[in-house]
């Protein structure tokens, strides 16, 4: 690690996370777990894989924290904001995503994690009432939650705090030049309380950002992934990531389609469809929370088989500027509870054009494949802030379903998940001293 130009991750690391619900306990569970050794931070890349640096005779493969300086599990704090008062000790009970058995040893911990008062507002998330909530205008809001972070850091002696959104989706807020574009016009809508144009989302984002945190966003939400926030995070010299974990159905997307396209094959429709009956397939079942989702699921194969590049194979067809017809469901169907069930049909086309089919059925459980993912966003974040790097944060895109990327200027996002573990690894070996590369390992 001595070629590392990083500051060292001395001290404590506050997770302050937005939404204690099921993704959000699974993950704290886990580490506290972890921490004592009663539990294995399975599908964590930050605790597991290994990665090369150098070539030739002087190749290593070296786990990340023996490149980078990567803060230790036992550093982390946890916090939360949430509309409902329980804590993540009875919170993780209600989620029914892990048995009591791997709750009990870190009961006392996530009893002690209580939600702070949330930033809500009805109208983001209809199917929620809880009254654990602040109150005032956008930039009240903001204001309150920049207290909360700075409260909690002094309280908890913390050296950094890292913001996580993994609280429900909200509705769909379509980016509107005249108030997402530029900083003043969004700090301007905020004290006009705008509440069309500002999500409760975009209050922590900006609090965060504003105390020196960087914020990453779980969830389809676009909060961050507008311009005025980029602008808010260059100047603040904070990282931020989004959009969506990208846990299942849309893993496997990314790391199928590429089977399709490297072996030329034609595609002319791709079904997704799911069940799922956690309170997040519940807010995902109206309409307008659902239209955030399928925006962030819908993005991910139009960049892996690009139709220009491939008009015989992808080309457009169907009345869409695509050939094929990529359609995704949301289906909220309580008896699964968190076991989401996904399937894909896949219409592909080979040799002179005739048709196959290829179906895939993953039964997965959703919070246990976010867990992981929440844990390597938040400490890879804290990193790049350690680093120095601010704005969007592009080596991130392998753990999200739509990967922030700056539009205004027409970049297209790296969907593939091969190129996304390659961009990640060459953003390690670069903040640990090594070139990057592409060799193949
Ligand atoms: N689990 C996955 O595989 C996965 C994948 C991608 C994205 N996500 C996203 O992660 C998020 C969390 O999923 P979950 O299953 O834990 O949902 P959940 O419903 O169990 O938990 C979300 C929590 O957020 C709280 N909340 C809502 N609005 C809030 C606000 N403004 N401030 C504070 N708290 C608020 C809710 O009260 C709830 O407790 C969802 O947006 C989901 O779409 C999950």
């Amino acid at each position: 690690m001595s070629k590392s130009n990083v500051k060292p991750a001395t001290g404590k690391l506050g997770v302050m996370v937005v939404g204690l619900g099921a993704v959000t306990t699974t993950f704290m569970t886990g580490t506290l777990m972890t921490r004592k050794g009663l539990a294995k931070p399975v599908g964590s890349m930050t605790q597991y894989d290994k990665m090369r640096v150098g070539e030739g005779a002087d190749k290593k493969y070296l786990h990340y924290k023996d490149i980078v300086p990567i803060a230790d599990l036992n550093d982390i704090v946890f916090g939360a904001w949430d509309v409902y008062p329980a804590n993540a000790y009875e919170s993780a009970l209600n989620a029914e995503v892990l048995k009591e058995k791997d709750i009990e040893p870190v009961r006392d911990e996530l009893m002690a994690i209580k939600p702070l008062k949330a930033a809500f507002d009805h109208n983001y998330a209809k199917r929620l009432d809880g009254d654990n909530v602040k109150t005032g205008t956008r930039w009240e809001l903001v204001e309150q939650l920049r207290e909360d972070i700075r409260n909690f850091k002094k309280e908890n002696n913390c050296d950094r705090i890292v913001v996580l959104w993994a609280a429900s989706t909200e509705v769909y807020v379509p980016v509107d030049e005249t108030v997402h574009y530029k900083l003043a016009d969004l700090e301007a809508a905020m004290k006009a309380d705008d509440k069309e144009h500002i999500a409760p989302s975009m209050c922590y984002a900006y609090a965060a950002l504003t105390e020196g945190a960087p914020f990453i966003m779980g969830a389809p939400n676009t909060t961050v992934d507008i311009p005025a926030m980029w602008e808010l995070a260059e100047k603040t010299k904070m990282p931020i990531a989004g959009k969506d974990f990208k846990t299942g159905q849309t893993l496997v997307k990314s790391g199928f389609a590429p089977i399709i396209g490297t072996r030329c094959l034609g595609l002319s429709g791709w079904f997704s469809t799911n069940i799922l009956g956690n309170r997040d397939g519940l807010v995902l079942d109206e309409p307008a929370n659902f239209r955030t989702k399928e925006v962030s699921k819908l993005s991910t194969l139009e960049s892996i088989l690009v139709p220009e590049n491939q008009p015989d194979l992808y080309g457009a067809d169907h009345g869409t500027h695509t050939g094929y017809y990529h359609k995704v469901r949301i289906n909220y169907y309580p008896p699964r509870n968190d076991n989401k069930e996904g399937w894909d049909n896949i219409d592909i086309y080979g040799w002179m054009g005739y048709p196959m089919q290829i179906k895939i059925n993953f039964l997965c459980r959703d919070s246990i494949l976010a867990a992981p993912l929440c844990l390597d966003l938040v400490l890879l974040s804290d990193l790049a802030a350690r680093a120095g790097r601010y704005g969007i944060q592009r080596f991130l895109s392998f753990f999200l379903k739509s990967p922030m990327h700056d539009y205004t200027k027409h970049e297209v996002p790296v969907n593939h998940l091969f190129q996304q573990y390659v961009m990640l690894k060459n953003a390690i070996r670069e903040m640990g001293g090594y070139p990057a590369d592409e060799a193949i390992d």
